[in-house]
């Protein structure tokens, strides 16, 4: 029915996002579009956004404001804004008060009503604006997957940690985990096509899946159950929470060649004084000894984490713990972000925030430590010989390869059939790239 139709999806924000445009995509596929990067060439245009800082919401207010002359051009054009900036309220009310040319605006808890958005509007031309309270857990909903030879599974849904700083409760809702046999049945069915060789595994707080669903199920039962499938994958991860990461989760890590040796465990800060503000619920003595029970049980993992720098009342003293922290763990990447406060939250609330240049100069500190750490740890790589896949063949005939942990390898002089598993040695680091050859 829309035969020629084109739609273009900009997506924001962490992976949750990148997955639900997927599921956007899939409404849009259903109804006979198809897909253009370019925003001109569109007839939908969809903003999937996110609020987790304001220099977020700043860039997508920019971009969104960008489309009015498109529209002017082609007053047929059909523009959504959704995801978590939208599910707020009062910003919900702004976009619409701002940007008049925007048609259809919902937010997270109702994506799987997209469909029947786009179809009113395209029998009424009236404006929809239907922001939705309650989590619901739709397992109908179409999808059209974009993200190559990793496919995204949703475990659970919403967040019921409350960190002081952080938006994602309130516009996310509390935790809903999907039935495990749903799960299965997703993974399989993937697995099936043979196209999928990594399945990411996707909630705020993956550590408490299953906890709403009042039986016995666990996120280490889940893992297990996941890597019993038979066939030739990995399995990922995020986002796991060092509150929650308890021992028998380690060991199915451990234990199973199919599950990813990646971890990512946020800290956000290496202040016992911080964390507390923070509502993190862990001390700096709990997290290294989650940290070093890790590293004793599984001897070759990835380690990552998340830094919030400049947290109010954030003194030198913390930050320099946090410095230290990042040291003693020895992480192999970290994302750092200036503290932002956010609307609704009890951090943006506090007493002494900091000001934007000492944040600024707290959060470069901190990520030139880790460039170090991290450059070590790559160069430690050399000799290894790790499990990657082959992502890619390059215009001069050489393949990339990633390892477990994401790094990228150049290998030559071999013929490998792409996206399948080979054993690489690595040989050289240059100018940060590293090179290796196929073992056998
Ligand atoms: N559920 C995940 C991801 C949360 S958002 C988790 O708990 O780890 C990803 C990261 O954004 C967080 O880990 C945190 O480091 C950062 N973040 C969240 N709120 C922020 C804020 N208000 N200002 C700056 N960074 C923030
Ligand atoms: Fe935000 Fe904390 Fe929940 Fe992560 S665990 S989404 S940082 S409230
Ligand atoms: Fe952003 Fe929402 Fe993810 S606020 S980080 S897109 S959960």
């Amino acid at each position: 029915m829309n035969e020629n139709k084109k739609y273009c999806i900009l997506t924001y924000g962490c992976q949750m996002n990148v997955h639900e445009s997927e599921k956007l995509a899939g409404f849009l596929q259903e109804r006979g579009y198809t897909e253009t990067q370019e925003q001109n060439q569109a007839d939908v245009i969809v903003f999937n956004t996110c609020c987790i800082r304001k220099s977020a919401e700043e860039k997508i207010l920019g971009n969104i404001g960008a489309v009015k002359p498109i529209k002017k051009k082609n007053p047929n054009l059909i523009v959504a804004v959704c995801g978590c900036m939208s599910q707020q309220t009062d910003m919900a009310d702004y976009i619409q008060k701002t940007f008049p040319f925007v048609n259809i605006i919902f937010g997270t808890h109702n994506l799987n009503k997209f469909g029947n958005f786009l179809d009113e509007y395209e029998q009424t031309h009236k404006k929809i604006k239907d922001i939705e309270q309650q989590v619901i857990v739709d397992e109908n909903v179409p999808m059209y997957r974009t993200s190559g030879y990793n496919g995204w599974v949703n475990i659970m849904y919403g967040c019921n940690n409350f960190c002081t700083y952080c938006i994602v409760p309130y516009v996310r809702g509390r935790e809903v985990s999907r039935r495990p046999q749903d799960i299965i049945d997703e993974v399989e069915s993937l697995l099936k096509t043979g196209k999928y060789k990594i399945i990411t595994l996707l909630g705020q707080n993956v550590n408490s899946y299953g906890k709403d669903l009042g039986g016995d199920i666990t996120f280490a039962k889940l893992l297990k159950q996941i890597a019993e499938l038979p066939y030739e994958f990995k399995i990922k991860f995020m986002t796991s929470h060092p509150k929650d990461l308890t021992d028998d989760v380690i060991d199915v890590i451990a234990e199973n060649d199919k599950i990813s040796k990646t971890i990512h465990l946020p800290v956000q800060s290496g202040s016992n004084a911080i964390l507390k503000k923070m509502n993190r619920n862990y001390t700096v003595e709990h997290y290294l000894n989650v940290i070093d029970k890790i590293k004793s049980k599984i001897p070759n993992v990835s380690l990552t984490s998340d830094f919030i720098v400049g947290f109010p009342s954030e003194t030198q003293e913390d930050f320099e713990a946090t410095c230290n922290l990042v040291k003693r763990v020895g992480y192999n990447g970290i994302f750092a972000f200036m503290y932002s406060p956010r609307p609704g939250t009890p951090a943006a609330q506090m007493q002494d925030q900091i000001p934007l240049d000492e944040k600024n100069k707290r959060v470069n500190a901190l990520l030139a430590i880790e460039k170090q750490i991290s450059h070590q740890k790559t160069n430690e790589m050399i000799g290894n010989i790790e499990n990657c896949i082959v992502d890619k063949v390059l215009d001069d005939g050489n393949y990339l390869v990633k390892t477990d942990s994401g790094k990228t390898i150049i290998v030559g002089n071999a013929i490998l059939e792409p996206y399948s598993f080979v054993n690489i040695k690595i040989d050289k680091l240059i100018d940060n790239q590293l090179y290796g050859t196929v073992v056998n």
